[in-house]
């Protein structure tokens, strides 16, 4: 291995006295203090990442708004980040809405999407008068108007509630079939067939709901830039359409998230991957292409239609959050325990992570970069079969069903010892998130790595006692 392996990231993650260096912390150093696991975040790393998308906004001339999808990390530090980053917030839930308030975006800076909201939530976010609830279905439309019925009563002021309405156009993309959400046979949306019927649906009362925009999400980790064409062109025809019919003219076109995160920055185990894997999680795609080529296609056919005055008025909004959270965390735990299988000739090595801390492993077989945070600038040739602690024969870093959607064995230094610290690379987003005390295990602590090289804790360990607390005996 070359003095800087592929996985570092110049001022960021480095080799420092042979450990793993996260913007001048020593991850050796975070184990002794915070124990392990330990999730790491870098706030520069965030803040670098909001940069590169503000930068695309400038590269296109039209208005442009992000608004951070919170499910993939809603930890509260995490949200002050963004919130100080100066872009807007996506929420997924009644209880991402109430963290997004808390943390202090104003309701103007939120935007609430979900399949199932009930009416709890829809009366929290129409009482906070957020900047869109965005609706999944003709159906929901009513629920928003009996939300603000509600409220009216309750307040004694009516103020239409703002709405989007999601769509689903049929677009695939290359991610798996789990994050693609703009296909007729997912869950999400409403139909391009009945996009008019809802459209005249959301007009019939206007003093309760303002349709303000419409979206689509094509899913996530998006390789390609043509579905996000496609569902741009495809939104911006409604948009026409709808003010050619209605006259009612839209302030916003939100393009969902998606943008991809390399997760092969270093290829060095990638190689036993399927190709299409490897296009997948080692995508690299710009969003200053992503919001050029929506532009270019909504322009021509603006221009056919006649029609730039309405593109000019429109803001373009993207929910990124992946491509916000991803690589700024990572995961450090401690190999345990380590045990020989003479009839395979595999060398085991049992950590402290399991997938109840990154899901993503198990249920996608998502691939992150393992390193030794111990020896980090060590060659990694030796290969191991590596697993967690949880009691279950899924909880393995390979793939178990052998489909190869991992490779099925982790490479690291030679003669890796119980105590070694290892780390798993680019887990920021949607692991913190959708973690769960499986097997009894305390949900580990978390650490923002600032950009002086200090540490502070975003996130306390949970104690024993934790995890009897909401139960009832
Ligand atoms: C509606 C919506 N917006 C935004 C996102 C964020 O996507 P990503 O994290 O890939 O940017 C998601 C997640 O899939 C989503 O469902």
């Amino acid at each position: 291995m070359s003095a800087r392996p592929a996985w570092t990231i110049s001022d960021y993650l480095e080799v420092r006295n042979g450990h793993l260096n996260i913007n001048g912390a020593d991850a050796l150093k975070l184990i002794n203090e915070y124990d392990s696991p330990l999730f790491v975040f870098s706030e520069p790393r965030i803040k670098s990442n909001i940069d590169r998308l503000e930068r695309a906004a400038e590269s296109v001339d039209h208005p442009i708004r992000f608004f951070y999808a919170s499910k993939a990390n809603s930890n509260m530090a995490v949200l002050k980040t963004v919130l100080d980053s100066g872009i807007d917030v996506e929420v997924n839930s009644g209880g991402e809405l109430f963290k997004a308030l808390r943390i202090g975006f104003q309701p103007n800076q939120i935007i609430f999407n979900g399949t199932s909201k009930s009416a709890g939530e829809l009366d929290d976010a129409v009482r906070a008068g957020i900047y869109a609830i965005n609706v999944d279905s003709i159906y929901e439309i009513g629920l928003v108007e009996e939300a603000g019925r509600r409220v009216a009563a309750e307040t004694g002021v009516t103020k239409p509630a703002r709405i989007a309405l999601r769509l689903v156009p049929e677009i695939g993309t290359r991610s798996h079939l789990g994050l693609q959400t703009a296909l007729l046979t997912s869950k999400f949306g409403i139909s391009s067939s009945e996009v008019l019927d809802a459209f005249r649906r959301g007009l019939k009362n206007p003093d309760l709901i303002h349709i303000c925009g419409i979206h689509i999400h094509v899913g996530s980790q998006t390789p390609d830039v043509e579905p996000f064409a496609e569902a741009f062109r495809s939104m911006w025809e409604h948009l026409v359409t709808i003010h050619r019919e209605t006259g009612h003219r839209l302030e916003h076109i939100n393009l969902g998230g998606g943008i991809p995160v390399n997760y092969l920055r270093d290829r060095s185990q990638a190689d036993q991957l399927p190709e299409h894997e490897r296009d997948m999680l080692g995508a690299d795609l710009e969003p200053a292409v992503v919001l050029a080529e929506a532009l270019r296609v909504a322009r021509e056919s603006a221009r056919a239609a006649g029609a730039e005055h309405l593109l000019e008025q429109t803001t373009i909004l993207l929910e990124p959050g992946r491509s916000v959270i991803a690589d700024a965390g990572l995961v450090l735990s401690k190999v345990l325990n380590m045990k020989r299988r003479p009839e395979t000739g595999d060398v085991w090595l049992l950590t402290d992570a399991g997938y109840n801390i990154m899901l993503s492993m198990n249920n996608y077989k998502w691939y992150y970069h393992l390193i030794s945070a111990s020896r980090a600038g060590e060659p990694h040739e030796q290969d191991y079969k590596v697993a967690g602690p949880l009691c279950d024969s899924g909880d393995v870093y390979f793939d178990i069903e052998r489909e190869g959607r991992l490779p099925d064995y982790r490479k690291l230094p030679r003669n890796v010892q119980p105590g070694e610290v290892v780390a798993l690379l680019n887990c920021g987003a949607y692991s913190l998130a959708q973690m769960f005390p499986y097997n009894g295990r305390p949900l580990p602590a978390a650490v923002m790595i600032r950009a002086d090289g200090s540490a502070d804790l975003i996130r306390r360990r949970d104690t024993y006692e934790d995890l009897i607390a909401n139960d009832v005996w």
